[in-house]
C-alpha cells in the first residue's frame, strides 16, 4: 500500500514534469498503481486507518506524487456530509473547455506533495468539461463544476508538472476577481 514515505514532496524534480500519456490496454503494473492510488485516498479518509499508518487526507493523488510520470490521477471527492460525490481514475485526461467565471476554496488548497501550509486563494476555472479514458480503457467527456472541478483542475495540473501554489496571485494571495465563486 502507499504510504507517506511514498509521496514524492516538492523539490523533487518529478513534480515539474510533463507527465507521459499511456497506451491501452494499461498493464498490470499501471492497473496495480490505480487500484493503489485509490485505495490511498479511501484509506487517507478513514480517520481509524488513517491515523495507523499516519496518511494524510487526500481528495486526489496523481501519479507523479508516487514516482511516476504518466498520465493518471485518482479522485476521490467527497461533499460536506462525507458522501462520496465523485470518485475516478483519469487515465490521460484533457481539458476540453473551462469556464471564464473562476471559483476557489475559502481554506485556500494543499497537496500531499507540499508539507508546508501555504496561504492564498488558489482561483481556477468553476467548469470544466474534461475528455478521459478510464482504466479499462473506456472514453468518456463529463463535465464537472465547483469543488469536483476544483479537484480535478488540481489533479490534471500535477501531470502537467505544475502546483497548487503557482496560481495564487504573488503581490496580493488574498486577491481575487469580482465574479469568482468561493467555495466553503
Ligand atoms: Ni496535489
Amino acid at each position: 500500500m502507499i504510504l507517506m514515505k511514498d509521496i514524492t514532496r516538492d523539490g523533487n524534480p518529478v513534480l515539474r514534469k510533463v507527465a507521459q500519456p499511456l497506451t491501452f490496454p494499461l498493464s498490470d503494473h499501471y492497473r496495480q498503481l490505480a487500484d493503489e492510488m485509490m485505495e490511498y485516498l479511501i484509506n487517507s479518509q478513514d480517520p481509524k486507518i488513517a491515523k495507523k499508518h499516519q496518511l494524510r487526507a487526500g481528495v486526489g493523488l496523481a501519479a507523479p506524487q508516487v514516482g511516476e510520470s504518466v498520465q493518471m490521477a485518482s479522485l476521490l471527492v467527497p461533499n460536506e456530509k462525507n458522501e462520496i460525490i465523485f470518485k475516478e481514475t483519469f487515465v490521460n485526461p484533457e481539458i476540453l473547455s473551462e469556464s471564464v467565471r473562476q471559483a476557489c476554496l475559502s481554506e485556500g488548497e494543499g497537496c500531499l506533495s507540499v508539507d508546508k501550509i501555504i496561504d492564498g486563494y488558489v482561483p481556477r476555472p468553476d467548469k470544466l468539461k474534461i475528455h478521459y479514458y478510464t482504466v479499462d480503457g473506456e472514453e468518456k467527456t463529463i463535465r464537472l463544476k465547483d469543488y469536483p472541478a476544483i479537484v480535478a483542475s488540481h489533479e490534471i495540473e500535477h501531470l502537467r508538472g505544475h502546483l497548487f501554489y503557482d496560481r495564487i496571485n504573488k503581490q496580493d494571495p488574498f486577491k481575487l476577481d469580482e465574479d469568482t465563486v468561493v467555495i466553503y
